[in-house]
């Protein structure tokens, strides 16, 4: 299964191609059920090309450096995952979606800030 932990790629083009399709179905620009039915499919996607390189590296790079980081981006990943959900779910029931949409920044930003802190490919902070 090289092509999943190779490089991350295949993580990226899941998370981006998930990113556009949430918020094309949170603007309402595209009203259709398969939108949100695609994004479903993306999850699923995003979570094995994830969880292939979590499997695959985060115990060969779990160093007193990286710490619990490996295991921080796989919980904030899943939370965020849940947060667009949620903000889906809702809106459709006319629910309040004010606080998922704190949370999905939140998470947002902690998901990408463990990415790129982790050490395959970019390695920002
Ligand atoms: C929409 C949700 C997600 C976003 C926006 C996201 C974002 C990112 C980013 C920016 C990177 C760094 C890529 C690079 O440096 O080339 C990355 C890598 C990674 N992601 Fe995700 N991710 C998401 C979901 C997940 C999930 C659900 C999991 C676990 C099941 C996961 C596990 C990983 C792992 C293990 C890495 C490799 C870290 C490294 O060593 O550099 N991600 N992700």
């Amino acid at each position: 299964m090289e092509f999943l932990t190779s490089t991350t790629h295949l993580h990226i083009t899941t998370w981006v191609i998930g990113l556009i399709l949430f918020f094309l179905a949170a603007a309402g620009v595209v009203k259709s059920k398969g939108v949100h039915m695609a994004l479903r499919l993306f999850y699923v996607l995003i979570i094995i090309s994830g969880g292939a390189l979590y499997y695959e590296w985060a115990i060969n790079f779990r160093t007193d450096e990286t710490g619990m980081d490996y295991d921080m981006k796989f919980m904030f990943g899943i939370l965020l995952i849940g947060m667009m959900e949620m903000i889906l779910v809702r809106q459709k029931k006319n629910k309040s979606t004010t606080i998922f949409w704190g949370l999905f920044v939140l998470f947002l930003l902690l998901t990408l800030f463990y990415g790129l802190k982790l050490p395959i490919n970019f390695d920002l902070f």
